[in-house]
């Protein structure tokens, strides 16, 4: 297996020299997200620049695995802006991903950034469908990128054997996740039924089946 090191500087190396910036140019050096600021504006209002440390540009939670014993078989596990307060102004993100065999990560969009992701392990059958309805896909392995453009569907799944996993860059600091599912048929106020059954074209009956499947376990 590749060291984690490597591909974690190239990613980000890509991502901060990408001119395709997704999030808006930065004014200073940083601007460290008050996080408990009640100040809403576009991304996080600065800490004061005379009470920085480190620890606000570190994160330490992508070193493990996470836990894929779930009803997809995958997780997310983010390093953006809210684990590190350090990211904010500087268009960058990253997040991990660890798949179970026949682990889905499934069709979801990032509005505000593109894409790229570098395996760690295993194998994945990896696409993107355009807004031609296209679908672009293959399969990627270890040591191998494959890039999923701005607000694009796209997913992830892992038809191997054995537990996979990828490192995921993001030109933005927030990239912000829908799940097309999810966003559809576990919206909170939901979505009309008669909606969604126009839609997919099917009956109210079988809307209600998927959102009681969908709806946030309590
Ligand atoms: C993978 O597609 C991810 O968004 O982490
Ligand atoms: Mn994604």
């Amino acid at each position: 297996m590749a060291s984690p090191a490597v591909p974690f500087f190239l990613l980000l190396l890509f991502a901060i020299l990408s001119n395709t910036f997704a999030d808006p140019d930065l004014l200073q050096d940083t601007c460290v997200a008050d996080l408990s600021s009640g100040v809403t504006i576009n991304g996080f209002v600065c800490k004061p620049s005379n009470n920085l440390s480190a620890n606000d540009f570190f994160f330490n939670g992508l070193k493990n695995p996470g836990l894929v014993n779930n009803s997809l078989g995958s997780l997310v596990t983010a390093a953006n802006v809210l684990k590190i307060p350090g990211l904010n102004t500087l268009g960058v993100s990253l997040a991990r991903v660890d798949y179970a065999p026949g682990g889905v990560n499934p069709p979801h969009t990032h509005p505000r950034a593109t894409e790229i992701v570098f395996v760690l392990k295993g194998k994945l059958d990896v696409g993107f469908i355009t807004t031609a309805n296209v679908l672009i896909s293959r399969t990627i392995k270890v040591g191998e990128v494959f890039t999923f453009p701005k607000g694009l569907v796209h997913f992830q799944k892992n038809n191997g054997v054995g537990n996979a996993a990828v490192i995921a860059a993001f030109n933005s600091q927030l990239p912000g996740t829908q799940t097309i599912a999810a966003t559809l048929f576990a919206a909170c106020p939901p979505v009309p039924n008669n909606v969604l059954a126009k839609a997919f074209q099917i009956g109210t009956k079988e809307v209600e089946k998927i959102k009681s499947r969908l709806a946030p376990k309590k």
